[in-house]
């Protein structure tokens, strides 16, 4: 029989392999398990990117192009998808509650684009987010805009509220048409976002520098889709973000507003997570078009 407490003279994990359970999510490690849980779920661990979808315009612009059907337009999509973005009223009207993806929430509104758009505020609360599952909050950043501090407030309140629940956020740096999109506004707002406690940011790619956006910022950069371009074009740009260091893209109108959404999703996945060339992605595109 053994010592009472012989804890020290046996090895109870001699043949047990150590797991350390290194997150694959950039400067996540300190966080709690719910935190990674979510992220995890957005993030592949395979990849450890990201195809986020977002179809969230209609909360400032209404029913844009492409997305005036949010029920024909989502539930074709999504199986192609590792997040969709999308406000409450989308998803509880429009989306099925048995869909396995994860949810990035759009946690943050108010004006419309007849009104000054960095005027937002919170626009929901941690209950109904938890009731929605969502795996993260979305909020605008206006840095450099009218209402630059209250957007940053938004920010940190959504931080608080989701350290309390293990919500991580995601901070969307909101470009107003007066500011310069270079890499040196991107470095300051992501960096921001970044140092004021979320978990993701959410920016535009840049032609120069934007290797330097995303090195200078401790958490994953998802670049936006902007507006619609030619899918090759789109394409490239998915490939050079994701070389420079993107953990994914989060796309919308190049997506809905393609001539085909389903075999343009298709094919930004394949840029993402299976390193496939903008080229070879076009032609798997077309491909799939004409079939
Ligand atoms: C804009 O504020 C919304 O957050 C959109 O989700 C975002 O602009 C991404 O969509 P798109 O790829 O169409 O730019």
């Amino acid at each position: 029989m053994p010592e009472a407490d012989d804890t020290e003279s046996r090895n109870y994990f001699a043949d047990v392999p150590v797991e350390n359970h290194g997150f694959h999510v950039r400067g996540a490690n300190s966080l709690e398990w719910g935190q990674k849980n979510r992220l995890g779920r957005i993030f592949r661990k395979e990849s450890g990117k990201t195809v986020m979808f977002a179809v969230d315009h209609g909360y400032f612009q209404g029913p844009t192009t492409g997305l005036e059907r949010l029920d024909l337009t989502i539930p074709p999509l999504l199986d192609k998808a590792d997040a969709l973005m999308a406000t409450r009223g989308a998803i509880r009207t429009s989306v099925d509650p048995a869909m396995d993806k994860a949810i990035v929430l759009r946690a943050s509104g108010g004006p419309s684009i007849l009104k000054e758009l960095s005027n937002e505020q919170v626009a929901i609360t941690l209950d109904d987010a938890i009731r929605i599952n969502a795996s993260a909050l979305a909020v605008q950043m206006f840095v450099g805009g009218e209402f630059e501090t209250q957007s940053i407030k938004n920010l940190t309140t959504l931080v608080d509220e989701g350290m309390r629940y293990g919500i991580p956020v995601m901070g969307v740096v909101a470009v107003g048409k007066e500011l310069v999109r270079d890499a040196r506004y991107f470095r300051l707002a992501t960096r921001m976002g970044a140092e004021l406690g979320a978990q993701i940011i959410k920016c535009y790619y840049t032609e120069e520098g934007f290797d330097t956006v995303v090195s200078t910022c401790p958490v994953p950069i998802v670049v936006a889709g902007g507006k619609k371009l030619p899918e090759l074009d789109a394409l490239i740009m998915a490939r050079r973000s994701i070389d420079e260091g993107a953990a994914g893209v989060d796309m919308g109108r190049n997506i809905f507003q393609s001539a085909n959404p389903r075999a343009m999703i298709t094919a930004v996945s394949k840029v993402v997570h299976e390193g496939m060339s903008a080229e070879d992605a076009h032609e798997l595109f077309n491909d799939l078009s004409n079939q």
